[in-house]
């Protein structure tokens, strides 16, 4: 059966940013945030791109969680200077905005509506401006993905909406160690473990691959062995430059593979809930793979596959039975969270519990509406949802 397999080209490590001298190209629009500014990282960015003869305009009212107003006005900026380069500098929120920037740019009559995966039109793309992603965080991997979250007013509330298409995927993403260093240490352990959720559910989803099975033990060994170390010291070079690796590997994967139940209870618990979007798929990752690993029947494929990684990874003898060796993988995502120190359950997180019950339906709805889950190896009833919900409030292990 044809399958595909997209990602950007890659320059990664200490100096990558040097990787601008050669990429083609004369009028920079820089897409960014008014932190990245304070940090003085657009100014480490404006200074090389100076070095290298390019001239830039500099777009830098992206908030968190975008909405579709600022996008446009960032879409009105890029239009009036006309680059030839859109860089997009930041998170995830950043890194979302500045692609639908670019297919905006390209077709300037566009909706969001437009940008997704039935239309013809944007498979002729980037004909304007190529698109660089530089990452300031290890975690989201939007710097290697084709979908762009973007919030939508509709109906009176903000609703998330993924405007996705394959030719989104940037031109290049530029992993330089030099931003993500700067992160905090709580914003350092929740990408983390935004990464390892994006690897472990990319491993058993419905779409998974060969490319993307090669890259994730990978990236899951990276981030067990450099996030402790960057845990205990920010200043780290090797360690952040390992976890920047490793997010954009695990990008890469899910990309192509998918992830499924832990982001959706993640997407559905921050639109009711607003927590950082890493704390909340690290505190559900336990819970789902437990659930995965105790589908009935006779053959379950999470526990082959898992029970292979274990193996793979060192955490399991070979000749360990797979269930026993699966269960392994559980064991060792609650040894990392120990190990830094995470939050493992809603109540811990401060969450209220009778805010928690009153909006427990209202979670469960918008658990079925996101499309993440389709990709499941195990798809949750209501009654599924409910309990994993419940469970994950108490901290309890999934016994169902
Ligand atoms: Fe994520």
């Amino acid at each position: 059966m044809m399958w595909h397999f997209f990602s950007p080209k890659i320059f990664y490590g200490e100096g990558a940013l040097a990787a601008l001298e050669n990429i083609i190209g004369k009028k920079c629009f820089i897409v960014t945030d008014n932190v990245i500014e304070e940090l003085g990282f657009l100014k480490i960015l404006t200074d090389t791109l100076m070095k290298y003869g390019k001239e830039f305009s500099v777009f830098k009212d992206v908030i968190p969680d975008p909405h579709e107003e600022d996008v446009m006005k960032g879409k009105d900026d890029c239009i009036k200077y006309a680059p030839d380069l859109i860089i997009a500098l930041g998170g995830g929120s950043v890194m979302d905005t500045a692609k639908v920037i670019w297919a905006m740019y390209e077709y300037p009559n566009y909706t969001l509506d437009d940008i997704n995966f039935n239309n013809p039109e944007l498979f002729n793309f980037a004909n304007k401006a190529k698109f660089i992603a530089i990452p300031s965080t290890s975690g989201t991997g939007s710097e290697t993905t084709w979908a762009a979250i973007i919030s939508q007013y509709i109906n009176n509330v903000w609703r998330k909406g993924s405007f996705a298409h394959e030719s989104l995927v940037p031109t290049y993403a530029i992993l330089d160690p030099i931003f993500p260093k700067g992160m905090p240490q709580k914003l350092t352990i929740d990408t983390a473990f935004d990464a390892l959720a994006h690897s472990l559910e990319g491993y058993i989803s419905a779409w998974r691959n060969e490319f993307s099975n090669a890259l994730i033990p990978k990236a899951i060994e990276l981030i067990f062995k450099y996030l402790p170390i960057a845990f205990e010291d920010g200043n780290n070079i090797e360690a952040r430059d390992y976890l920047h690796q490793a997010a954009s590997m695990a990008g890469i994967a899910f990309s192509n593979s998918q992830v499924h139940i832990v982001h959706a209870m993640g997407h559905s618990f921050a639109a009711v809930f607003p927590k950082p979007h890493g704390s909340l798929v690290g505190l559900f990752l336990p819970y789902v793979l437990q659930y995965c690993l105790n589908a009935p029947g006779e053959t379950n494929e999470s526990i082959l596959l898992y029970s292979g990684l274990a193996k793979k990874l060192g955490w399991a003898n070979w000749d360990d039975m797979d269930k026993k060796a699966a269960n392994k993988v559980v064991e060792k995502i609650k040894e990392l969270q120990k190990m830094v120190k995470f939050t493992t359950n809603l109540k811990e997180m401060g969450i209220n519990g009778d805010d928690f019950e009153k909006n427990l339906s209202a979670l469960i709805s918008l658990c079925f509406q996101d499309p993440s889950g389709a990709m499941a190896p195990r798809s949750p009833t209501k009654d599924d949802f409910t309990r994993l919900f419940t469970y994950a409030y108490e901290g309890k292990d999934i016994d169902f």
